[in-house]
């Protein structure tokens, strides 16, 4: 497929980098197209596990070309680091393997300080970010206040479009929020020593995807965050500010409309969240202790990014059924099928109860989830290690089960299932 998008469709982190990394093989490009450094995928390639948050996963494979997308919203300090560590870890990134968009726009240190002065100022209705800067970020660009890459191509206007930024959040920052002034010269400084660095990474990336396609090459498209995560299709106001959904590949890409998109998208097969907001399936207890593991392995449910301990619970087809609505979904990946092993019955919401009906869709989207109760249907657990099961025959009946329940409601297919954090620990549909 000449465009294939891996999209989370849940609240993120569902396991996508994995999915990523395996479909990436065959891919020539890439590309992470909205976000930025909230984002936290943890990838293992043998004993070394890597934890990116802008660079496309995929490229710690030899050939796919990365790209980070017009959507993008970068901390170049960040980015500078990863490359640093991914370099070091063997993997050649230069200029040829990784190209960065004119038009994303640069996450400054004002934008990470309002982030913290908002969510201080919000109180008990913080949204819980993960204090990158993203938000604040998306926020200068919508007021066409940002500073975007293709700027640092003219060191001087570059220079005084940071100090012009900076004064302007500091003005914010001491009069709205009682917050203290960031230091002017040093930020400008570092970001023209950043800015000097990270020059000949900037293109027109649409472009160069544009002539890919032409050229019969193909693209990953990586998602981040997650469909709930979306700031149109979400549970606003517990969102991010960019749109993680599928059509947003095209627009944070700056690639058209076009048919025979294959859009993936990865569910965990329960589900998690980090951060404030509602989440009708969570669970607490003993079930929620096992789901979430201790922290332990690095596959346990805290967040890559903030290390906070996810919230957990049982998978939502509610929805999962909205997330393939909104997004396109043609295909599902559900991941981490071999945690589910060892609980005796498993509970699948299947529905909700709402003003005395069931309903199986939602009347106004997700973002007022409190009036809704999940209705569950109980299935038989396994006892069985699906962890060095490789095909789909193999599964116990009653995983079978649990998944044939999952495309029954959907009326989407499960094409990949992982049960393990090692690359070859995937069952593929044939
Ligand atoms: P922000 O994107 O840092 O503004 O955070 C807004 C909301 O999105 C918070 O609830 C974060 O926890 C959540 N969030 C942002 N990025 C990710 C991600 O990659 N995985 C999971 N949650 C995320």
């Amino acid at each position: 497929m000449p465009l294939t998008v891996i999209i989370g469709a849940q609240w993120g982190d569902e396991g996508k980098g994995r999915v990523v990394d395996l479909l990436a093989r065959d891919a020539d490009f890439v590309a992470r197209f909205y976000g930025g450094d909230n984002a936290g995928h943890t990838v293992t390639v043998g004993d070394q596990v890597f934890k990116l948050h802008l660079i496309p996963s995929g490229v710690i494979h030899p050939e796919p070309v990365g790209i980070l997308g017009n959507g993008l919203v970068i901390n170049p300090g960040v980015l500078l680091q990863e490359i640093h560590q991914v370099r070091e870890a063997g993997v050649a990134l230069d200029p040829d393997r990784l190209k960065i968009s004119h038009a994303a726009h640069l996450i400054t240190p004002g934008h990470i300080a309002l982030d913290a002065a908002r969510e201080k100022s919000r109180g008990k209705a913080k949204i819980g970010t993960t204090q990158r800067g993203i938000g604040p970020a998306y926020n200068t660009k919508v007021t066409r206040s940002g500073v975007r890459f293709q700027q640092i191509l003219d060191p001087a206007g570059f220079s005084q479009a940071i100090r012009d930024q900076i004064e302007v959040i500091n003005q914010q920052l001491e009069k709205l929020y009682g917050a203290d002034k960031l230091e002017i010269d040093q930020i400008v400084d570092q970001y023209s020593d950043f800015a000097e660095q990270l020059a000949p990474y900037v293109t027109d990336t649409g472009k160069v995807l544009h002539k890919a396609l032409e050229s019969g090459k193909s693209i990953l498209a990586e998602g981040a965050q997650g469909t709930l995560l979306d700031l149109d299709h979400g549970t606003y106001p517990f969102v991010t500010s960019s749109n993680p959904t599928a059509p947003g590949a095209l627009v944070g890409l700056g690639l058209g409309l076009r048919d025979g998109i294959r859009v993936v998208g990865v569910a965990k097969s329960f589900q998690t969240r980090v951060g404030e907001g509602p989440f009708p399936t969570e669970i607490f207890g003993p079930d929620a202790k096992r789901l979430r593991g201790t922290g332990e392995n690095f596959w346990d449910e805290f967040g890559t990014t903030t290390g906070r301990p996810r919230r957990v619970g049982w998978l939502d087809l509610v929805l999962l059924r909205y997330a393939v609505r909104v997004n396109g979904i043609n295909e599902l990946t559900l991941t981490k099928l071999d945690i589910l092993s060892g609980l005796k019955s498993i509970q699948l919401c299947t529905g909700y109860q709402y003003n005395g009906k069931r309903v199986q869709d939602l009347p106004l989207g997700p973002a007022d989830l409190a009036p809704f109760e999940p209705v569950f249907e109980e299935l038989a657990g396994w006892d069985e290690d699906l962890t060095s099961i490789r095909n789909w025959e193999d599964l116990p009946e009653p995983a079978r089960q649990y998944l044939a329940r999952i495309e029954e409601v959907t009326g989407i297919p499960t094409k990949i299932v992982s049960v393990g954090p090692e690359r070859n620990q995937v069952i593929i549909r044939g």
